[in-house]
C-alpha cells in the first residue's frame, strides 16, 4: 500500500514538471501574440496595419536577417529606432524566449 502511495506523488510530481516544461516553451509565443504581433505580424512578415504605419522591416529583410540573436535580445530590451525598449515590461527570461521564438520565423 505504501509502495502505491509514492509511486503516485512521484508520478504527480512528474505530471506537474511536464506541465511547467511546456509552459516554458510556448512562453515566447505567448509574449509575441500579446506583444509583438501586432507591430511584426503573426510570422515576422510585418504585414499589419501597425507594420505599415511604422515601417516594420519583415524577417525576410537582409537587414533583420543579419542581426545575431544578441542584438535582437538588445533590440527588444533597449529598443530599436520606433520600438519602445522593453525592460520593464518584461523580464529578462521573457525577453529571450521571445527573441527566439520570433528568430524561429528567420528559417
Ligand atoms: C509599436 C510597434 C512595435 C511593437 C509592439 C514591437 N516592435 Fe519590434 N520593431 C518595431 C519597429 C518600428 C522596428 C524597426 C526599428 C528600425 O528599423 O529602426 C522594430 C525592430 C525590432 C527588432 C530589430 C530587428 C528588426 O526587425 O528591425 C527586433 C528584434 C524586434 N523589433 C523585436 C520585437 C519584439 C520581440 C517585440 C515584442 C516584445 C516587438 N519587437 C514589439 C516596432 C514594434
Amino acid at each position: 500500500m505504501k509502495q502505491i502511495q509514492t509511486q503516485g506523488l512521484v508520478l504527480a510530481a512528474l505530471l506537474s514538471l511536464t506541465g511547467a516544461m511546456s509552459f516554458a516553451q510556448s512562453s515566447g509565443e505567448s509574449v509575441y501574440k500579446a506583444k509583438c504581433q501586432m507591430c511584426h505580424g503573426a510570422s515576422g512578415m510585418a504585414d499589419t496595419p501597425a507594420a505599415k504605419a511604422m515601417k516594420v522591416k519583415p524577417v525576410t529583410d537582409p537587414d533583420v536577417k543579419k542581426l545575431s540573436e544578441a542584438q535582437m535580445i538588445d533590440a527588444t530590451r533597449s529598443g530599436s529606432g520606433k520600438m519602445q525598449p522593453y525592460k520593464d515590461k518584461l523580464t529578462e527570461a521573457q525577453i529571450k524566449d521571445v527573441t527566439a521564438y520570433f528568430r524561429t520565423f528567420l528559417k
